[in-house]
C-alpha cells in the first residue's frame, strides 16, 4: 500500500499562538494584575506574575524552539497596558522590547502576527469604566496608532481584537474576567463598542499602512440542538447569532444585529481583510428557562466523544471544517488564528492535531480559502481564570524551574510545518489511534 500524505498549499502559515498576559509576566499595570489579587478569582490562587517570563528574555529560547520545529509564522499580543500605562504617558521602553520581539521572529524566518487587544487592559482603562465607556473606541485607536506606527516596519498582519465574544460575555455576563459583571444587556453593549472599537482601529492601522491585513480572531461555536425539540433548535439558533454571528456580520455590513437589537454602526461596513477563527469545539444545547446569569440552555457534548482533561473540549474535528464552511460567507480569507486542547499528558493531543488539520485540510480542498493554522500554544501558559490548571503547550512548562519540556505533539507538529502536509508515516509514529481515520 502507497503511504500518503495530505499536503498544503504552498505559503500555508504554520505557528502557534500566544497572548501577553499569559505568558510575558511581570506586568503591574493590567486588568489582571489587580485581578488575580481579588480572592477567588483563579483556580487556586494562580499567578500569572511570572508566567512563561517572556518579559525578562525567555521569548528568544521559545521563538528559537518555534523556529526548529519548523514554524513560519507565530502570533503574538502586545499589551496595551504596558505601551501605555497611564492616560498620558507612552513606554518607549516597552515598544523597544516589542521591536526586539518581532525583529526577533523576522529573523528567524517567522511571519508575525499581532493582536492588539487579547482580553486585557491597563488599569486606568478599567478605572475609566472599561469597555462601558463611551470613549473607549477612541481610546484604544490611540493606543493602536501608537503601537501600530512603531511596530509597522515588521508586521502588516494585525488581528485588532481577541475572541470579543468570549471577552464580552466572560467579562460581563459571566463575571469569570475583569471586571467581573454578569448582566446580558451589558454584554450585549460591550459587544457593539468593541464593533466600533475595531472600525476605528481598523481604519487607523490602514491609513498607516495601507497595504496591511486587518481582521479578528473570533472563537467559533458550532451549537447544535441536543434534541429534535423547537425549543433547542431555537437556543441553538440564538446562541450561534449572539456568539457567533453578530460581530463578523457587523464588520461585513455595518449593521450589529444580535437577536432582538439591531444598531447602525456604517464605519464597520467591510473592516475585515480576513476572519480569524479560534475553533476548540462544538457544543450540544437543550433549552432551560432556569440555566442562570441570563441564558437559557445548558450545553453538553455528544455521547461517546473523547474529552480533553478538564472535560471543557470534546474532541469534534468537523466542527473545524463546519466553521471554516460558515465563515465563509462573510467574503474574506480565513485564518485558523488558534486550535488546542488542554491535555497535560498529551494523552489525546496528537489525535485531536492530526483529526482537526484533516479536516481542515478536506474543506480547504472543497475550495475553502484559508492561509494558516496557529495552534494554541507553544509552552503551557496562564489561562486565565483556569490559571495553570489547563495545559495546552507542545511543550510543557515547569513553573518551579521554568525548563520546558516537549511533548510528543511537539514532534508531529515540527513534521506537519516540515512536510506541509500530514503524512502517514507522522501520524502512524505520533498518532496511532487517528489512523483509522485519516489512512483507512
Ligand atoms: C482562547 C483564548 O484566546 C486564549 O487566550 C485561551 O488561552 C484559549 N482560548 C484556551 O483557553
Amino acid at each position: 500500500m502507497p503511504k500518503g500524505t495530505y499536503y498544503f498549499p504552498e505559503h500555508f502559515l504554520w505557528g502557534t499562538a500566544t497572548a501577553a498576559a499569559q505568558v510575558e509576566g511581570r506586568n503591574q499595570n493590567s486588568t489582571w494584575y489587580a485581578w488575580e489579587k481579588e480572592e477567588g478569582r483563579i483556580v487556586n490562587s494562580d499567578s500569572a506574575q511570572v508566567a512563561c517570563d517572556w518579559w525578562s528574555g525567555r521569548w528568544r529560547e521559545d521563538f528559537d524552539r518555534a523556529q526548529a520545529a519548523n514554524q513560519n509564522a507565530h502570533r503574538l499580543s502586545i499589551a496595551w497596558s504596558r505601551i501605555q500605562p497611564e492616560p498620558d504617558r507612552w513606554d518607549e521602553d516597552a515598544l523597544d522590547r516589542y521591536r526586539e520581539m518581532l525583529t526577533g521572529l523576522v529573523s528567524r524566518k517567522m511571519t508575525p502576527m499581532v493582536t492588539l487587544h487579547h482580553f486585557s487592559e491597563p488599569l486606568w482603562v478599567a478605572e475609566m469604566g472599561g469597555w462601558e465607556n463611551e470613549a473607549i473606541p477612541d481610546l484604544f485607536a490611540a493606543f493602536v496608532r501608537k503601537a501600530v506606527e512603531a511596530l509597522m516596519p515588521y508586521c502588516n498582519l494585525w488581528v485588532t481584537i481577541n475572541e470579543p465574544n468570549v471577552f464580552a460575555y466572560g467579562a460581563y455576563l459571566e463575571g469569570n474576567f475583569p471586571p467581573g459583571k454578569q448582566d446580558l444587556k451589558t454584554a450585549v453593549g460591550v459587544m457593539a463598542q468593541m464593533v466600533r472599537a475595531h472600525a476605528r482601529a481598523y481604519h487607523t492601522i490602514h491609513e498607516l499602512q495601507p497595504e496591511s491585513r486587518v481582521g479578528i480572531a473570533l472563537n467559533v461555536r458550532g451549537f447544535k440542538p441536543a434534541t429534535w425539540s423547537p425549543l433547542d433548535k431555537l437556543a441553538a439558533k440564538i446562541y450561534s447569532n449572539l456568539f457567533n454571528e453578530a460581530f463578523p456580520k457587523a464588520l461585513k455590513d455595518g449593521v450589529y444585529q444580535p437577536f432582538l437589537r439591531k444598531e447602525q454602526i456604517p464605519e464597520a461596513a467591510g473592516t475585515q481583510d480576513f476572519l480569524g477563527i479560534n475553533y476548540y469545539t462544538n457544543e450540544l444545547l437543550r433549552f432551560n428557562p432556569f440555566a442562570g446569569g441570563g441564558m437559557f440552555a445548558t450545553g453538553s457534548f455528544p455521547k461517546n466523544t473523547a474529552l480533553s482533561e478538564s472535560g471543557d473540549i470534546a474532541n469534534i474535528p468537523m466542527g473545524l471544517a463546519e466553521s471554516v464552511v460558515w465563515g465563509n460567507k462573510f467574503g474574506v480569507p480565513m485564518i485558523i488564528t488558534e486550535n488546542g486542547i488542554d491535555d497535560s499528558k498529551d494523552a489525546i493531543r496528537p489525535r485531536y492535531l492530526a483529526e482537526h488539520l484533516h479536516a481542515l485540510w478536506k474543506v480547504m480542498n472543497g475550495n475553502y480559502p484559508v492561509e494558516g493554522y496557529f495552534h494554541w500554544t507553544l509552552v503551557d501558559n496562564f489561562e486565565w481564570e483556569r490559571g495553570w490548571s489547563q495545559r495546552f503547550g507542545l511543550w510543557e512548562l515547569d513553573l518551579e524551574t521554568q525548563a520546558r519540556i516537549k511533548r510528543p505533539s511537539a514532534e508531529l507538529y515540527a513534521e506537519i510545518c516540515r512536510t506541509n502536509g500530514i503524512s502517514a508515516d507522522a501520524v502512524e509514529k505520533y498518532a496511532p489511534d487517528a489512523m483509522p481515520a485519516l489512512f483507512p
